[in-house]
Order: structure tokens, then sequence, then C-alpha cells
């Protein structure tokens, strides 16, 4: 049988923590950290497992829309009284929130500062110029699925949870805000698009994950690579796909 050869991952193998040499060490191990790329792939990955955990979990959240109004807005009610009254009302959604802020925010900053970095200097070569277009398709994809749900998001949090750009919204009933939202569907078809540039970024997200991480241990063999790239495309698939069921459900009278 011939082996067949990876397309290179969009971080490089990692065998060993970030190196700062000892007189470039700074006082504090977080600056060293966010100066290297190697540090700042591995906090893109930290915060990407953390947004990846987000997005699942609201994904699930989310089915219950299949359920109906009460079920929707009962689930969207409890996350608001999460440990009431050991803290009081929204605490720890504020706290969840705060997390997933910083998470989204440090990922950014990473990703804008290796792209900067990149294009200054490209230190190792590729294998072949196969490899280079490989990699540039990659990261090209991953900005702009990225810049897609950036946007996103920001328009989905002024529409659906604050609520001052959509005139169909609800106070407090979110399951009538969302629905009679997706209803629209020049609304019904950007969440679809949204949400496909989403399961792009979750698919090669996730793939690089595998290589930064699992090239950690020195039991990684590249010959799993296919089994890493179907959990990956797996987990895009079930997230992204579950989504983009909302829009459609709203648009063709299922729900809402
Ligand atoms: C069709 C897909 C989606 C639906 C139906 C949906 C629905 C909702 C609803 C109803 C809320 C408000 C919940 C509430 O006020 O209690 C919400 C909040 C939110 N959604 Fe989505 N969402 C979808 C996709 C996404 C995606 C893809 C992302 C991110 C990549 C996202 C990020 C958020 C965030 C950050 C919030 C604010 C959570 C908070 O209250 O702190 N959503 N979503």
């Amino acid at each position: 049988m011939t082996a067949t050869k990876e397309p290179p991952a969009l971080t490089s193998d990692i065998t060993s923590p970030p190196i700062v040499k000892r007189h470039q060490r700074s006082a504090f191990p977080v600056i060293d950290l966010w100066k290297s790329s190697v540090g700042k792939k591995w906090i893109m990955g930290v915060t990407g497992v953390m947004l990846m955990g987000f997005v699942l979990f609201h994904m699930i959240g989310n089915l219950k829309m299949y359920l109906g109004a009460s079920h929707f807005d009962e689930y969207a009610h409890f996350l608001r009284e999460l440990l009431v009254p050991i803290i009081p009302e929204t605490g720890v959604l504020w706290i969840l929130r705060a997390g997933l802020l910083g998470a989204f925010v440090l990922h950014i900053a990473c990703a804008y500062s290796l792209t900067q970095m990149n294009r200054k200097a490209r230190p190792i070569k590729y294998q072949s110029s196969r490899d280079y277009v490989a990699v540039n398709w990659a990261a090209r994809t991953m900005r702009w699925s990225g810049i897609i749900v950036g946007l996103f998001i920001l328009w989905h949090l002024a529409t659906i949870t604050w609520g001052w750009a959509n005139p169909d919204f609800v106070a407090g009933e979110p399951y009538e805000t969302i629905t009679a939202s997706l209803h629209n569907p020049i609304v019904g078809v950007l969440y679809i698009v949204a949400n496909l540039a989403l399961g792009f970024h979750l698919f090669h997200g996730t793939w690089s994950l595998f290589q930064t991480f699992g090239s950690l241990s020195p039991r990684f063999n590249p010959r799993h690579n296919p089994l890493r790239k179907g959990i990956a495309a797996g987990f895009a698939i079930v997230v992204a796909g579950a989504n983009i069921t909302f829009p459609i459900a709203a648009m063709t009278g299922v729900i809402g």
C-alpha cells in the first residue's frame, strides 16, 4: 500500500513548549508566550477549544427550538438562573460571557499577529509548491471564514440579544425573537452562509489543533491523520449542519 501524503497543517509541528532564550525572557511568562509565534499558536489552540465548547453547547441548546417556545424560553431562563441564590441572577452567565469574550479577543489578536509575522518572514521553506498552495488556501479560508463568523456574531448579538437592530425583538422571549427573524428569507440565508463559514473554520481549526497539540505526544503518529481529519469534519458537520436546520425549519414553517 502506498502511503498518501498529507497536506501540511496550518500550524507547524510542535514537539516542545515555546522556547525563549534566557537573556530574552521577561519577568512575566505570559509575555514570553505572547511574543513567540509558537506561544501564539498555543493561545489560539486553547482559546479555540473554549470557542468550540461554546458553539457545541449553543447548538445543543438551540435544538430546544424543536420542542417549542416554552421549552426554549425555559432553557434561556435556566441559564440566567444558574447557581441562584448562591450567586445573584445572571452572575454565572456573565462569568461565562467574560471568559468567552476573553477567548474570542485573544483568538483574533493571535490570528492577526501571526498573519503579520508570517508576512514578514517565512524561515522554513515549504517542501513543494503544492504544499505552499495547500497552506495558502487553508490560511485564506481561515481568514475569510473567521471574518464572516466575527461579523455574523456582532449582527446576531445586535438583533437577537440586545435587540436594537431588530424590529421583531421581544425582550425576555428569545424563541419569539429568533423564529420571527428567521422567517425572513434574507435573514435565513445569512444564517446559512455564516454557518457554512463556521463549518469551514471549525474543520480547519480542529485539524490544526490536532497537529499543534497532538505532536506534543511522543506517540503522535501521522498515520492516524485520516482519523483526525474525520473527527474534525464530523465536529464541523454536526455543529454547522444542525445550526443550518434552524433557518430552514423557520423558513419552511416547521418552527415558529
Ligand atoms: C442558526 C443558528 C443559531 C441560532 C438559532 C442562535 C440563536 C440564539 C439565541 C436565541 C440567542 C439569545 C439567547 C438568549 O437571549 O437567551 C443567541 C445568543 C448568542 N449566540 Fe446564537 N444562534 C445561532 C448561531 C450562533 C453562532 C454560529 C454563534 C457563534 C459562532 C452564536 C453566538 C451567540 C452568542 C455569543 C450569543 C450571546 C450569548 C449570551 O447571551 O451571552 N450563535 N443565539
